[in-house]
């Protein structure tokens, strides 16, 4: 008896060792089934989040520093092979990840730990902070395909289509209409920012939402993703991936002007790839985002979350909204 116990806290303590040493290492990829106890679960944390307030996002820049190694401390992930960004993520979505690695029922041997230190006023604070950062995007990747039936597009351009207007005929709702014209999302605990992410992780996510992997008990978000992704074929997975890397709000006309006199001439806008990358050609048509407007939502949603095709059902958020 005394003996299984001391061997299931070695064996606690290696899983711990090796979720540290793998979250130093640069190379290896991801798990993706691997739930690591390194902390006891809490099975109250999200039903915990209906108690707490709207996120103060000066404590949250205090505890962002536990963060920053990974996320970086503007949430702009340090290594995009690695890890996501949370920047500009919606509070309340933050937060409730977070309830989720802390319950278990999201399981992530790295997250899990950092989870499990934290208040659920702590998860609101993070929110706050983080989605008060810019997201920085990435590339999107313009090469031409050369078969199948999307022959002839440029890649991103596959998932340009699907996110702005779906395919009625295969009944796969415009990503658009939940997720923003700018990849911002809705505003509150339901509706996650996905423009500029890191591609694989974005694919990574819609795969598992494809193959219904999830170990949420309340599964009503889950269910609307996995509707429509079960309809996405790989590539179209990798092209709307790399599309939404490439997304992001495109910088209001004075910056725009003084950005052009800077460069001298061309108008142009900036991306990780600067000017000419294709993450360039994939904003270009986006509507100019309202100047000035912290707190405020980066775009109006360009549907509310009603509006979607009629298959994906649409879920009342599961926390109760906070006063701004
Ligand atoms: C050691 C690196 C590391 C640290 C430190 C870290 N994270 Fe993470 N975080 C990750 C990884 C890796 C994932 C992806 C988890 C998965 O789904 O496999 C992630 C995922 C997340 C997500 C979900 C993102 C999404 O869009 O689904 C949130 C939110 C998050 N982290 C917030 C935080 C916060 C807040 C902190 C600080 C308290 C933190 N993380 C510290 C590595 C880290
Ligand atoms: C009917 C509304 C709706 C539509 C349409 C929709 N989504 Fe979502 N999406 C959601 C919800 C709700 C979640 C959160 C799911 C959860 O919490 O389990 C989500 C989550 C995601 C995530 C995970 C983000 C993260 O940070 O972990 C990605 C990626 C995503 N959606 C991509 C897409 C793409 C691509 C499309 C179009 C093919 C799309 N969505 C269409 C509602 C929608």
């Amino acid at each position: 008896m005394r003996q299984a116990r001391a061997y299931a806290i070695a064996g606690l303590a290696a899983l711990v060792a090796g979720a540290v040493a793998f979250a130093q290492s640069e190379t290896v990829p991801l798990p993706e089934e691997a739930p690591v106890e390194a902390a006891p679960l809490d099975d109250n944390a999200v039903a915990a989040l209906a108690e707490t307030q709207w996120g103060d996002p000066q404590n949250g820049a205090t505890l962002a520093g536990t963060c920053a190694a990974c996320h970086g401390l503007d949430g702009n992930s340090t290594i995009r092979e690695v890890y996501p960004s949370i920047a500009a993520q919606n509070e309340l979505y933050i937060a409730h990840q977070l309830a989720l690695f802390k319950s278990g029922e999201r399981s992530s041997p790295i997250m899990q730990p950092f989870a499990a230190m934290l208040s659920p006023q702590d998860m609101r604070d993070l929110g706050a902070h983080f989605a008060a950062q810019t997201a920085q995007a990435g590339i999107a990747d313009d090469t031409v395909v050369t078969e199948g039936p999307y022959e002839g597009m440029k890649f991103y351009e596959i998932g340009q289509t699907l996110y702005r207007r779906g395919d009625p005929e295969r009944q796969i709702p415009a990503c658009m209409a939940c997720h923003g014209p700018t990849g911002a999302g809705i505003p509150g605990p339901s509706y996650p920012h996905v423009g500029g992410q890191v591609s694989w992780y974005t694919a990574r996510r819609l795969e598992e939402f494809r193959s219904g992997t999830t170990h949420e008990r309340d599964r009503r978000l889950f269910d609307v993703m996995a509707t429509v992704a079960s309809r996405l074929t790989d590539q179209e997975i990798q092209a709307l991936s790399s599309y939404m890397e490439g997304l992001h709000p495109r910088p209001d006309a004075a910056t725009r002007a003084q950005m052009a006199r800077l460069e001298g001439g061309a108008e142009v806008v900036p991306t990780r790839g600067g000017p000419g990358a294709t993450g360039d050609a994939v904003q270009t048509e986006m509507p100019d985002v309202p100047a000035g407007a912290p707190g405020a939502p980066e775009v109006e949603p360009a549907d509310p979350p009603q509006a979607p095709a009629p298959e994906a059902e649409t879920p009342a958020p599961a926390e109760p909204e906070p006063q701004p």
